[in-house]
């Protein structure tokens, strides 16, 4: 409903685009799914995406459960391994390991973060780099930096296929990505900086101790969003005619929703729309994309063993 309210409030008001998750994913997903039936009919091995989900973190059981039936839909088989919260390291490791092994598993992954007494660097470490569909392995992280082909993050990833849907030029544009993490702030700020399209912008990458955050913002033809602070974006940082793309999901306590929680954006969209010529919704938009590049992600992964020598 409020995302009806924006979309209708913006097409009357704005000469802003939406940049909709929804269009962009279904058709990275029928493109997908056609393509895994040809894997099919020619007596290829159909995808295989294997997701360990550790204790009952409601947002990680939310994001899995989007993630095993995405599969469903294009056509890939999924295992869902299920951990209990309080599982020594030992024991992820062996499954870990099962997984590596099995050659029927295209793809793995570990749905972060990770209960406080395991260590992420050691788990992300131990997925085989042929399998990693998360793009997190240094091995994987190594070669996207050098612009080789491995499997890049999946948010960041999408990010990249939303631009590139839109036909958004991104050239000689200057790009400010707020937030550092690994999952996207840090490879997005890489990838918006390569070589390629969309690529070749200059970057400034911003974090919690950046001083002039503001400044820096208004000078941002592209803003990427990955904070976590719910309406951090405010319209008086952001410059006219800026793409801002959203990559935000915090749930807030919202007694109007069924679930008791409503999900926001690092973005004030109401305020900043009508300033932007493109900017992603929250929910709606970078979500379902993360989605649609890890499958992505998987069927490349599944294509590499058949293609591989025989
Ligand atoms: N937690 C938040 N985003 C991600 C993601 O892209 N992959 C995994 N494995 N965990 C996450």
């Amino acid at each position: 409903m409020v995302i009806e309210v924006k979309y209708l409030f913006c097409s009357y008001f704005c000469a802003m685009q939406i940049l909709d998750g929804k269009i962009v994913s279904q058709a990275v997903k029928d493109a997908i799914k056609i393509k895994t039936a040809a894997l099919k009919n020619a007596g290829k091995k159909t995808p295989h995406l294997a997701a360990i989900l550790i204790g009952n973190n409601g947002a990680s059981e939310t994001y899995v459960a989007s993630k095993v039936k995405s599969c469903e839909e294009v056509g890939f088989k999924s295992s869902l391994i299920r951990l209990p919260d309080n599982l020594d390291e030992v024991a992820l490791v062996t499954a870990i390991e099962q997984l590596n092994s099995d050659s029927d598993v295209d793809g793995i992954l570990v749905q972060l973060p990770l209960p406080k007494h395991i260590s992420e660097a050691t788990i992300i470490n131990l997925i085989h780099p042929d399998k990693d569909v998360d793009g997190f392995h240094p091995m994987s992280v190594g070669k996207m930096v050098q612009g080789l082909p491995t499997f890049i993050p999946a948010t960041p990833y999408g990010i990249l296929l939303m631009l590139q849907h839109y036909n958004i030029e991104t050239k000689g544009k200057h790009a400010v990505v707020i937030g550092r993490s690994n999952i996207v702030g840090r490879p997005m700020s890489i990838l918006l900086s390569r070589n390629a399209y969309p690529g070749n912008c200059t970057v400034t990458i911003c974090h919690s101790h950046t001083k002039n955050l503001k400044e820096l913002c208004l000078q941002a033809d592209i803003i990427v969003a990955a904070l976590g602070i719910p309406g951090f974006l405010k319209a008086d940082m952001v410059k006219e005619n800026a793409v801002v793309i959203d990559v935000g999901i915090t749930r807030v306590p919202d007694d109007s929703k069924k679930s008791g929680f409503a999900i926001k954006g690092d973005v004030d969209f109401i305020n900043v729309a009508p300033n932007c010529s493109y900017i992603t919704p929250v929910p709606g938009g970078v979500g379902l994309m993360t989605i649609a590049a890890l499958l992505m992600n998987t069927y490349n992964a599944c294509e590499q063993k058949n293609i591989g020598p025989n």
